[in-house]
């Protein structure tokens, strides 16, 4: 039996401005059902510091998007890890597909976000995922392999208990063709498969695995009743509050 956590967590992107933000917490407070699973939360860089007031009697946590690698310096335009911490942010998405298509974010630079994210006592979300035509090559597993040697197998066991995963096959994302229940899950215990041959199996059945990829309420029930799936990372089914609250109750 594992302890892992259930997690479902929102990844508003680029959407919501303050107001829609706002209203987006009244009725969701006021509709939130009871629930084991954690919810997490991630507006915009601007919306961070009203979400956290917003939601700071009730469990839900308010997490970034992204932070810069750098502790601090001339990055115009970029956010540190104690910037964030200093808002009560103490969670951040890292490697997002769309990061790394758009802006240039390597397995290099992803690996230096963690490090500096472990240095400031930050908690993340790592993103990996693979391409349509990975895919179609058959070669999606070795590239996941890959995001996740490069990415995170430098960081110590105890450092994995600050870590989820979130697999996200590009292909999903945001274009309403989910990954079926069952390659979900074969992805999801490859994965785990990975960390325990890299670590050991208590490393591996302790971390949460979450998948992110069009989840919907009409199929989250299906992906969560799958073993190795412990919960979503939600995109466009989490700005509309309704189906955010019926995704959580799938779970
Ligand atoms: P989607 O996005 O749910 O809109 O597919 C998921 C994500 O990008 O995290």
């Amino acid at each position: 039996m594992t302890t892992r956590k259930k997690i479902i967590a929102a990844n508003w992107k680029m959407y919501k401005d303050l107001t829609e933000s706002n209203d987006f917490f009244t009725f969701f407070i006021e509709n939130i059902q009871d629930t084991n699973a954690e919810i997490l939360i991630a507006p915009s860089f601007t919306n961070l510091w009203h979400a956290f007031e917003a939601t700071r009697d009730y469990p839900i946590e308010i997490i970034g998007q992204n932070m810069h690698e750098a502790e601090e310096g001339a990055y115009t335009g970029e956010v540190s890890a104690q910037m964030l911490k200093s808002i009560g942010i103490k969670r951040v998405i890292l490697g997002h597909s769309e990061r790394r298509e758009y802006f240039g974010e390597t397995n290099m630079i992803l690996s230096d976000k963690v490090r500096t994210a472990m240095a400031n006592e930050m908690k993340i979300i790592f993103c990996i995922g693979e391409k349509q035509e990975d895919r179609k090559d058959e070669n999606h597993f070795k590239l996941v392999e890959s995001q996740l040697r490069n990415g995170l197998f430098h960081l110590s066991e105890k450092q994995w208990e600050s870590v989820v995963i979130a697999y996200e096959p590009v292909w999903a994302i945001g274009t309403g063709e989910t990954a079926s229940p069952e390659q979900a899950q074969e992805m999801h215990q490859f994965i785990r498969k990975t960390i325990a041959g890299k670590y050991n199996n208590e490393v591996a059945d302790g971390v949460s695995i979450l998948y992110g990829g069009s989840v919907k309420p009409t199929n989250a029930k299906d992906l969560f009743a799958q073993a190795d799936i412990d919960g979503a990372l939600v995109g466009g089914a989490s700005l509309e509050v309704e189906s955010f609250i019926d995704i959580i109750s799938a779970l």
